[in-house]
C-alpha cells in the first residue's frame, strides 16, 4: 500500500473512515480500501464464482491503495452500508407544477443526505408573476424555486460531511433568463449552486450577428418579448465577471455528442459539469492518477491501460451494488448503465515530464492519453458488453448495431476535489493552483501549517540554488515565476493557474473534451484584471470548440466554487 500524506489521512479521518464499532477505533486507511473493493468486487458473483470474486477484490484493492485509481467520494464514504448510495452525480426533472417542484426537492434531499450532487434544468417553470389560471394568483418563477432549493441543500448535510452541491440551468429563451443571469450578483446568495445559463447555437449566432432575441412562454411557446442577443450576452459575461457566474451549458454541443438522442434530448448537467445527463439519470465516477503512471521518464502506457480496464470494471460493478434513492433513479440508470471515468495529476504529470502546462506540447501530450484512455475504456466497456450484455437501451444508442457496449457513456473528467488531495495529486486537468498551501482543517475552516509543493522543494534541493531564501519568497507568494535566482525553464514548468494564459486552460480543456463522451469540469482562470469582454471572447472561444460548457473564475472576484471551500490543494 502506497503511503498516505498527512494531509490525506487528515481529510480521511475527518470524513471518511468509518468507526469499527462503539468506543473503538476508527478503521485504518487500507480497511478502508479494503471495506470499498469488497463491496465492489461482490458483483462479480452474478457472474463468476467466489474465486474471482476474490480475484478482483485484491485488483480493486491494488488499483486504490497504490493511488492508482480512486473513485468518488460517495464510494469510498458508503461502501459497505447495507443500502449504499455510491453515485456522485444526478439530474432530477422539474416539472411545472407545486406538487412537481416539491416531489423534486424531496427527492434532491435524499440524494444530498447520501453524499451526491444533483442538477436541475428549471426553463419548464412559468414566468416569474404569470397568472396561476383558475387557482387565481401568480406564479413564483424559476428564480425563487432555486433559492428555495439551495435553502433546503444548505439545511442538508451530506451525512453530516459536506453540504450537497447542485447546479442550476435556465435556457437562454425563458423569460426570467435576465433575473437568472444576476442572481449570485451580491455573491454571497445561494451558495450551493453553481447556476449556468443553457445556450443553444442559434443564440450564439444572433449575439454574433447582433440580432433580437425571442424570450418564450415555457407552457405556450410563444414570443412574449424580443430583446437584443447582445444585452443578454453582456449581462452574461458581466455576472461571470463579477463572481464566476453564470457558466454556460452549451446545449446543441451536448446533443451532437447524446449517443441516446433518439430518445431526447439532455438539458441539464451535474453541479460541476461533466456529466450531461437524461432525467433521472445518475452515474459514478472514477479516476486514474496520471502523476502515478510517469517511469523513467515516460509515460508508462502499458500499465495505464492496464489500469483504465480495471477502472471501467469497477465502475460498471458500482452499478450492480448501488443503492438508488427511487425506482425512477434506479430504472433510468440501469438502462443506460452510465459511467464516467477521468484523470486527476495531469499538472504533476507534466512536471515530471518536463513540460510547461502552457505549451504546444502539453495539449499535444493531452490528446494522446485522453485518446489512449477513451480507446482503452470503450474496449473495456466492449469486452463486458460480450461477458455480462450491453445495457438495455443500446439498441437506440449510436453504438448499434456494430459494436455491443456495457455502458451508454465511460469518461468524465471530473473536478476531483476531494480524492486528488486523498492520492496527494494535483487535481483534474487543472494546473497547480500555488506552490505553497495554506492547509484548513475540511469542517471548520481551521488554518493548519503552509506547505511548499513537494516536487518544487525536491527541485531546489536538487539544484545549486539559495534554497532558504526561495522557500521563504515561495512560502509567502505562492508562486516562482518572479525569482530570478532560478533558470527559465525551472520557472516556467512550475508555472501556477493564475500565471498562465486563460488561453491555455481553455485550449487543455478542449483538448481532453475532444477525446470524452460525457464531459470536462474545468475552471478557466483569469487574473483580476481581466476584462469582461475578455470573458466574453473565452465563452465564444468555448462554444466554438465544442465545449459541453464553460466556467472562469477571476481572482479575488469575490466568489467561491462550491466545491473547493476549505480545502487546500
Ligand atoms: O473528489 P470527489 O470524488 O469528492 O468529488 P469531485 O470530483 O470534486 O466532484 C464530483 C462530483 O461529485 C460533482 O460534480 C458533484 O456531482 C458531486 N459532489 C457533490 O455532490 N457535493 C460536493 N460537495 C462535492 C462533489
Amino acid at each position: 500500500m502506497e503511503k498516505l500524506s498527512d494531509n490525506a489521512f487528515r481529510v480521511l479521518k475527518e470524513r471518511y473512515l468509518w468507526k469499527k464499532g462503539v468506543g473503538e477505533d476508527l478503521e485504518t486507511p487500507e480497511d478502508m480500501f479494503r471495506r470499498v473493493a469488497r463491496h465492489i468486487a461482490k458483483a462479480e458473483l452474478k457472474w463468476g464464482d467466489s474465486s474471482e470474486e476474490k480475484k478482483w477484490e485484491e485488483t480493486f484493492f491494488r488499483i486504490m491503495s497504490d493511488l492508482f485509481f480512486l473513485p468518488n467520494s460517495p464510494t469510498l464514504m458508503n461502501a459497505g452500508l447495507e443500502s449504499a448510495q455510491l453515485s456522485a452525480c444526478f439530474v432530477l426533472p422539474v416539472n411545472d407544477s407545486l406538487s412537481g417542484i416539491f416531489d423534486t426537492l424531496k427527492l434532491a434531499a435524499l440524494v444530498h443526505q447520501k453524499g451526491g450532487g444533483t442538477g436541475f434544468n428549471f426553463s419548464e417553470l412559468r414566468p416569474v408573476g404569470d397568472s396561476l389560471g383558475s387557482q387565481g394568483g401568480y406564479a413564483s418563477g424559476p428564480v425563487s424555486f432555486i433559492k428555495l432549493y439551495d435553502f433546503a441543500t444548505g439545511q442538508v448535510k451530506q451525512g453530516g460531511k459536506r453540504r450537497g452541491a447542485n447546479m442550476g440551468v435556465l435556457n437562454v429563451d425563458h423569460p426570467d433568463i435576465l433575473e437568472f443571469i444576476r442572481l449570485k450578483v451580491n455573491g454571497k446568495a445561494l451558495q450551493n449552486f453553481n447556476l449556468s445559463v443553457g445556450i443553444t447555437d442559434q443564440f450564439m449566432e444572433a449575439v454574433i450577428a447582433n440580432k433580437n432575441w425571442g424570450l418564450i412562454h415555457p407552457n405556450s411557446a410563444r414570443v412574449i418579448k424580443i430583446i437584443p442577443a447582445r444585452d443578454i450576452w453582456e449581462n452574461i459575461v458581466q455576472g461571470a465577471w463579477e463572481n464566476g457566474n453564470p457558466g454556460l451549458v452549451f446545449l446543441d454541443n451536448i446533443q451532437a455528442s447524446n449517443p441516446l438522442a433518439k430518445m431526447g434530448k439532455i438539458w441539464a448537467t451535474n453541479p460541476c459539469g461533466e456529466v450531461p445527463l437524461m432525467e433521472y439519470e445518475s452515474c459514478n465516477l472514477g479516476s486514474v492518477n496520471l502523476a502515478r503512471f510517469v517511469y523513467q521518464g515516460k509515460v508508462d502506457f502499458k500499465t495505464l491501460g492496464k489500469t483504465v480496464k480495471e477502472g471501467i470494471r469497477f465502475l460498471d460493478n458500482v452499478i450492480e451494488v448501488n443503492h438508488y434513492p427511487n425506482k425512477k433513479i434506479e430504472r433510468a440508470t440501469l438502462s443506460n448503465r452510465k459511467i464516467g471515468l477521468g484523470v486527476m495529476g495531469w499538472a504533476e504529470m507534466l512536471l515530471q515530464l518536463h513540460i510547461p502546462y502552457d505549451s504546444q506540447e502539453a495539449v499535444d501530450l493531452g490528446k494522446e492519453i485522453m485518446s489512449f484512455i477513451q480507446n482503452e475504456s470503450k474496449e473495456a466497456s466492449h469486452q463486458l458488453a460480450l461477458e455480462r450484455g450491453s445495457f438495455p437501451n443500446w439498441d437506440k444508442s449510436i453504438y448499434h448495431p456494430a459494436k455491443p457496449m456495457r455502458n451508454a457513456t465511460v469518461n468524465s473528467i471530473a473536478p476531483t476535489g476531494t480524492i486528488s488531495i486523498l492520492a496527494n495529486t494535483s487535481s483534474s486537468i487543472e494546473p497547480l493552483f500555488a506552490l505553497a498551501f495554506q492547509r484548513r482543517r475540511v469542517l471548520s475552516g481551521e488554518p493548519l501549517d503552509t506547505e511548499v509543493h513537494p516536487l518544487f522543494a525536491k527541485a531546489i534541493a536538487e539544484g545549486a540554488f539559495p534554497q532558504q531564501e526561495i522557500l521563504e519568497e515561495v512560502r509567502a507568494t505562492g508562486q516562482c515565476g518572479h525569482i530570478a535566482a532560478l533558470p527559465y525553464e525551472l520557472r516556467s514548468v512550475f508555472k501556477t493557474a493564475l500565471e498562465i494564459d486563460p488561453k491555455w486552460h481553455l485550449q487543455h480543456q478542449i483538448a481532453f473534451q475532444q477525446f470524452t463522451d460525457n464531459a470536462v469540469s474545468k475552471t478557466v482562470n483569469l487574473p483580476s484584471s481581466a476584462s469582461p469582454e475578455d470573458i466574453g471572447r473565452i465563452y465564444l472561444e468555448a462554444w466554438r470548440h465544442k465545449a459541453k460548457g464553460v466556467t472562469v473564475f477571476r481572482n479575488n472576484a469575490g466568489n467561491e466554487q462550491v466545491i473547493y471551500q476549505g480545502i487546500g490543494r
